[in-house]
Parts: structure tokens; sequence; C-alpha cells
């Protein structure tokens, strides 16, 4: 071992070694002069570790005095402990430090773009921390993070090698499967005009794998689609991607919340209750206005078309006419008397009024506008009021469960519109309201607290160790999605889509309507969501397995028969081969380390994360490429 080299990590030097010589290497993340004395605290990977050099070491002292922010050091020292009531209570190496007798500069930089601390700093702006990616990776939230994520995969390769699944690597240049998005695709240089394209996700290779008899197959697997992006949604994303023969759909749900009960107990020692609950598509589109609901509260959605269609509100009443239309309300309990921290009401009259904070949130869904009611003294008052008779007014507040303090909030039209919209608002609504709260933003305000305990207990010099936070159930809403619609009118298109994808099975019951044109808009899928705090986490289903049901899909989606052998010949084939029922599921990973590791940014959670734009800021990438290269490849840039 060089004599520069650690002896320990900088997370490591506990009061045991008090007396010890050790070598800590690290980067320099503060240093601050205090009388004859400079402090470093040195980092790395595993923590953060106090160097002192003493004034009366003059050698060392003058050498120390050079060292800047980011510096790389090797330093060789006696581990005394901390003087009394001095220990630090923020990293775990608090108790001891370093002094130093030897400093080796292993290397100097610059001043860099932005400091590393989060400590006391607003954090750079994001596009320069992608820029310099490799300089906020140095932070340690994001190496929580990505520690975190480590054992999340961890986690699952032991759960599912004990539970009989292999894990097999399927080819990133294939032929496309239609998962919905667009695809990458990459130029062929031996075969001029041809494309291989990334893979959306692995499904008809692991449905393939079924075919081949693997029987359960999972994969960690990379998944690319071009389509546009949210907090949630990157270009490139990682799926645990699962598939299983001889299965049914209760089969999958019940090893994947099993799964998802372990994950949570070993990244956060959280006891998930299990089953899941299991909620069918139209029941939480009519309640919840989404087909990934947020459950950590209430704000059902009620049907009040029979009352509003009675009323002589003009809007509402054309509104229960049309053919799929309905009116539709939610009564946020006492959000007509509720505060905001300042003690002004939380949504006045204004917030309401067209253009107001709430209506907006309606309009962005397509919906033409918010209707009101609050509940005052018993009385019914706001924008409709005049439009319902005392008996109508006296259905609706008992239809609503409404009590004074309530506000009452109606969208009219049709119907996809009006979920959309009050599932938007229910959202909104329970932000504002506050009726949940993120597990981490409560532990920001458990450290707070803590932190002044720990305070006012040095201040009169008793002992106070802080306790931690721990993540709670009730801080994690899971539940089951199924009997989704097995396909989409696509009104640009003019045809059919399928909901979930093309290889997804009709159910049973409906395999009649499935044969005919006109009960197209009725056929369930043997599909299902795994939903976790109003995020999909995760989706799946029980396949096609024969080839005739499969041709019909192709048919519904508008391929004729030479086309879907063209493109899908491969599996047609294959399923008059010996195809085994089967059915699967992919977990989007990403998803799962954001919800575990406490963060609403899909980014924070993926060592070097494309930017909105889908753009790599510290690689440039995409970027143009050399003349010489799109020849090889015949491709010519327009
Ligand atoms: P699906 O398209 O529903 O199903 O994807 C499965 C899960 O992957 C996650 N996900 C994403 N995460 C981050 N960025 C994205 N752009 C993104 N897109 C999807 C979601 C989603 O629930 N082959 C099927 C699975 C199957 O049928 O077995 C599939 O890919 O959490």
């Amino acid at each position: 071992m060089a004599e520069w080299q650690r002896t320990h990590t900088c997370e490591q030097l506990r009061p045991d070694h008090v007396g010890h010589t050790a070598t800590l290497n690290g980067w320099v993340l503060t240093s601050r002069k205090f009388g004859n004395q400079i402090f470093i605290d040195l980092r790395d990977r595993y923590g953060i570790t106090q160097v002192v050099f003493e004034g009366d070491n003059a050698e060392i002292y003058a050498e120390a005095e050079k060292v800047k922010s980011e510096w790389v050091l090797s330093v060789t020292g006696l581990v005394r402990k901390r003087l009394e009531g001095a220990a630090r209570a923020d990293i775990a190496t608090g108790a001891v430090e370093l002094e130093a007798k030897t400093l080796r500069v292993l290397n100097t930089c610059p001043p860099l773009p932005f400091e590393v601390s989060e400590f006391g700093t607003e954090l750079a702006n994001e596009d320069l921390r992608l820029q310099y990616r490799y300089l906020d990776l140095r932070r340690r939230s994001l190496q929580k993070v990505l520690i975190l994520r480590h054992r999340l995969c961890k986690v699952i390769r032991d759960y599912m090698d004990a539970n009989n699944f292999l894990e097999v690597e399927t080819p990133m240049l294939g032929k496309s499967t239609p998962e919905g998005a667009r695809d990458y695709l990459v130029p062929s240089r031996v075969f001029n005009g041809e494309f291989f394209a990334l893979p959306q996700s692995p499904q008809l290779y692991k449905q393939l794998l079924m075919i081949s008899g693997y029987d359960r197959y999972f994969q960690i697997a990379r998944c690319l689609r071009d389509e546009d992006l949210r907090a949630d949604r990157q270009p490139e994303f990682t799926q645990l991607d699962v598939e299983m023969s001889f299965v049914e759909r209760e089969d999958v749900l019940s090893v994947m919340e099993k799964l998802a009960a372990d994950i949570f107990d070993k990244c956060l020692g959280v006891k998930l209750p299990t089953p899941f609950p299991r909620l069918t598509y139209a029941e939480v589109m009519a309640k919840y206005g989404s087909d990934k609901p947020d459950l950590r509260f209430g704000l059902e959605i009620v049907d009040i078309s029979d009352i509003a269609g009675a009323s002589e509100a003009q809007f509402l009443k054309e509104a229960v006419a049309q053919p799929c239309g309905c009116v539709r309300a939610i009564n946020a309990k006492g959000a007509a008397v509720a505060k905001d921290a300042k003690g002004a009401p939380l949504f006045s009259n204004t917030a309401l009024k067209p253009g107001g904070e709430l209506p907006k949130v309606v309009e962005t869904y397509k919906a033409k506008g918010l209707a009101w009611l609050k509940v005052e003294a018993g009385k019914l008052t706001g924008s409709v009021e005049k439009f319902f008779s005392d008996d109508l007014k006296a259905q609706l507040v008992a239809k609503l469960g409404a009590a004074d303090g309530d506000l009452l909030l109606i969208v009219a039209g049709p119907e996809p519109v009006v979920c959309d919209a009050l599932g938007a608002l229910r959202q909104h609504l329970a932000a504002r309201l506050k009726l949940y709260k993120n597990w981490w933003e409560e532990k920001a305000e458990h450290d707070e607290s803590e932190k002044k305990k720990l305070d006012a207990a040095k201040k009169k010099k008793e002992a106070y160790t802080p306790v931690p936070f721990q993540p709670r159930p009730e801080h994690f809403n899971f539940l089951w999605v199924f009997d989704f619609p097995m396909f989409g009118w696509d009104a640009e298109e003019n045809k059919w889509a399928a909901m979930h994808h093309p290889f997804t099975a009709p159910m049973d019951e409906d395999l009649e309507a499935f044969k005919t044109n006109d009960g197209l808009g009725k056929v369930r899928a043997k599909a299902y969501d795994m939903v976790l705090n109003g995020y999909e986490v995760g989706g799946g289903s029980i396949r096609i397995h024969r080839q005739d049901v499969q041709s019909r899909v192709f048919e519904i989606l508008g391929m004729s028969a030479d086309e879907a052998q063209a493109r899908f010949g491969f599996l047609l084939d294959a399923l008059k081969s010996g195809a085994p029922p089967h059915g699967g599921i992919a977990l989007g990973l990403d998803r799962w380390a954001m919800v575990i590791g406490g963060t609403t940014n899909i980014r924070d959670v993926i060592a070097f994360p494309k930017n909105q734009r889908a753009r790599d800021l510290m690689t440039g990438a995409p970027a143009t490429v050399d003349e010489r290269q799109l020849k090889e490849l015949g491709v010519k840039l327009s």
C-alpha cells in the first residue's frame, strides 16, 4: 500500500480509534480558520470527517492555508476526541476529529462552476448542474439516492432469484414493439436504407422466451421512447420487466405485491399491508377522475347529473342531454372557510371566478368552466345557486354530504373531459388543503424540530440524541387498477388504438363483442396497472397466446394481413408453435426510486439523465456527425 493511500474512509472513525494514526483520502468540502486552527471537512462517498491543522505545526498549517474547495487530499494524522459538548450531530464521525500530521495534495482544481455543498447554499440551477453532472453527483443527497437505487436493484434480484425467475438479456438493436411512443432509430451501415429500432420495452422478446419454455423471466431492462418528457418521464428509462407462463392475473399481482412489500421493508423499513386494494378502471375513473388516483386522501367525485339536469341552468341541462355528457362534483370539505398561512381565505371569490385559480385548473383539461357553491349557515350561495330550487338544493346537500364551510365544485361536459378536469382539480385541492404529505417533507420538518431540541440541550449542556425519522405505511398508497378498455378511438387517425399494447388479451367475457366491429368500444382487456401515490409505477397484462386472436387485434388496429405478416410474422408464427398461456408486467424502476428516494424529479434518480428537451447537457448529445459517417450509413440530411 502506498503511503498516501487511506487506512479508513471518511465515515469510519469513532471514539474507539482515539490515539490511532489514520490516513484519509477525500475532497475538501469546506475549510475554515478559527483562531490558530484550520478545520477542513474532508468528504468521500462514505461520509465526512473533520480534519484539524494546528497553528503550532507551522509547516503543515501553511500548507493547509493554501487548500481550496474540492481539492483532493491525503491526510495522515492522529485521531482525537472532540472537546466535551463540541461533538457534531450532523456527521457520523462527529465525536472525533483527525489532527493532521502529514498533508499530501493529490490534485488541485480551479474554482468550480458551482459549490458542491448543499448546506446553507441555494442549489445552482439545474441546467448548470446537468452540464457538470460529475460535480453534482458529489452531492450527498444524489449519492444517497443512487445508493438506494443500487439497494433497490439488489433486493429485486434476490427476490426474483428466490422465486425461480431467470434474468435474461434481450437485444437493444431490434424491431420496435409498439408501446405508444415514437421509436429511436439506428441506421444500418451494412444494409443501407434499413433501420434497427431501439426497444421501447422487451415486450415481444419476453413473450418469445415464454414460447421457448423459460417459464419465469425477469430483466432490469433499458427502454427507449421518443416521447414528450415530464417530471416522471425520461427518454431512456429502466424497467423491472417480468413474464410468467401458465398464470392468470392474480398470480402476477400476488408475486408483484410481495416484491413491493419486500422492497419497502428492506429499503425503507416500512411494512406494507398486502394485498393491495384492487379497483376497476370504471370505478377509479368515476370516483377519482384518473386511472392512477392518489388515494392518500378522499375528495371523491360524485355524479350529480340527475339533480343538475332538473335545474334551470341551461349549460347543465345541455351537458346532461349529450350522449356522453354528465355533471359531476367534488365536495371540498371545509375549503370555503380554509385559511392560508397568513390567515387569508385559501379560496377567495376571486380564486373561483373565471380565470381564477380553480377554474384555470379545469380549463387546462378542456372543461368549459367551473361552477361552485358554498355552504354558509345551512344555506347554499355561489355561481349557480339561483338555478336550483330548494328541493334540488336539499338533494345536492344530501348527495354530497355537504355541511357548513364546504365548497362544492361542479364541472359539466362530455364524460372524459369531466373526469380529467375533476381528477386534476382533486389533486390540486389536496395539495392546497394539505390533505397529504410526502414522507420526505415530513422528514424535513422532523429533522428541523430534532435540531432545535439538540441546540436547546447543548445550550443547557445536556445530552440529547436526535430521533431518526421513520417513514410509515400510511405514506405509501398502493393499489391495482384493472378491467381497462381494450381499445380507444383515435379521433386524429380515425381508427382504434390499443390502450395497453396490441399483445394484451381481451377478457373472456368480452370475446363475443371482440369478434364484432360495433362492440369494440366495450371490450375490456386483461390489463392491470400498479399505482403508488398517484404515479403509475407498473403496468402489464395477460397476453394473447392464440394466433387467431392476435391476428384479429392487428386487423382491428387497421393492419392488413400482409402488413401484419411483414411486421409481426415472427410473432404470429411463434404463437402457432406451442405458445403457453402467459402474462407479465413491467415496473418503472426510476419511479420506484423517486418515491423511495424522496424526490419528485426523475432526473434526481438517474446518474446521467437527459434534460426536459431530451438533451444530454454534459456531453452535448445529440450532436452532428461527420459527412463520412452519414455516407457510410447511406443517410442524406434534408
Ligand atoms: P408500460 O408502457 O406501461 O408497459 O411501461 C411500464 C412502466 O414503465 C414506466 N414508464 C416510464 N418511466 C419513465 N419514463 C418513461 N418514459 C416511462 N414510460 C413508462 C411506468 C410504466 O408503468 N411492455 C409493457 C409491460 C408489460 O405489458 O409487461 C410496458 O412497457 O412506470
